[in-house]
């Protein structure tokens, strides 16, 4: 069967109908140690997860032909809504808990700013790298904290980035499927050092929440190159297994 995106406007469109908010009534108030422990981590996530995504959704229209598939574009408006979700959930969990939102940081804008260097392929590849960071980092969030309310966002947000990865992975593959072996070498092996650039960045500044999750830097960066290899199973199979993984959704 030949894969294309009208499957991932389909599982997007169904998540949506599917997704249940946390019980915003719960009043549990972050301890003085989980709000030290938390709170410039989840300023900066918030942060990054906002976007609205103008930039990204025209990259997808400009370069519609590299995918060769119409169905893209709408996919990716769904994707952009999810991520949105993502930092509407954070930030009302911030308003409940009194911790303020960022207007900017250092760190988001060098990866916005990483985007836009080559067109959609660069999107994909940041947002893929950040992605692969976030199943790790929400799983720590989640074990940091006791708050029923901010461990159902973590869910949520780890349900819904599973899917991201193997989205952008699946577009990876899209995009370089008529490409040189060796161009296909290039582009992974700037990928790799990305990859571990951001887990080194991530950890410095972000260690406090990853060590009260059980992370040693050791056990994330395995645990982050763990997704990393199985992202490039589907960037190099592409197809083949995403249709056998889209058919048991
Ligand atoms: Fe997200
Ligand atoms: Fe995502």
């Amino acid at each position: 069967m030949e894969f294309n995106f009208k499957h991932w406007v389909q599982i997007f469109e169904k998540n949506r109908r599917m997704f249940c908010p946390p019980n915003w009534n719960d009043h549990y108030q972050l301890t003085k140690e989980e709000y030290q422990t938390i709170y410039k981590s989840i300023q900066q996530f918030q942060k990054g997860e906002s976007s609205d995504g103008k930039k990204l959704l025209a990259a997808a229209e400009r370069q519609i032909h590299h995918l060769e598939d119409q169905s893209y574009v709408k996919a990716i408006k769904l994707f952009i809504k999810e991520e949105q979700n993502h930092a509407r959930l954070l930030g009302k969990f911030m308003v409940k808990q009194d911790i303020p939102k960022l207007q900017s940081h250092w760190l988001d804008n060098f990866f916005r700013s990483l985007r836009k260097t080559y067109g959609i392929q660069s999107y994909v590849t940041v947002l893929l790298t950040a992605e692969l960071i976030a199943i790790i980092y929400y799983q720590a969030l989640r074990k940091a904290t006791n708050s029923p309310i901010l461990i159902a966002i973590c869910n949520q947000i780890l349900s819904d980035e599973e899917k991201h990865i193997r989205f952008q992975s699946i577009t990876l593959h899209r995009l370089w499927r008529h490409r040189s072996s060796f161009s296909i070498y290039c582009r992974n092996s700037v990928r790799k050092i990305l990859m571990y650039s951001t887990i080194w960045i991530v950890w410095r500044n972000h260690y406090k929440v990853l060590k009260a999750g059980g992370y040693s830097l050791t056990h994330f960066a395995k645990s982050v190159l763990k997704e990393y290899r199985k992202s490039n199973k589907i960037i190099t199979l592409g197809d083949r297994i995403e249709s056998t993984m889209v058919s048991v959704q």
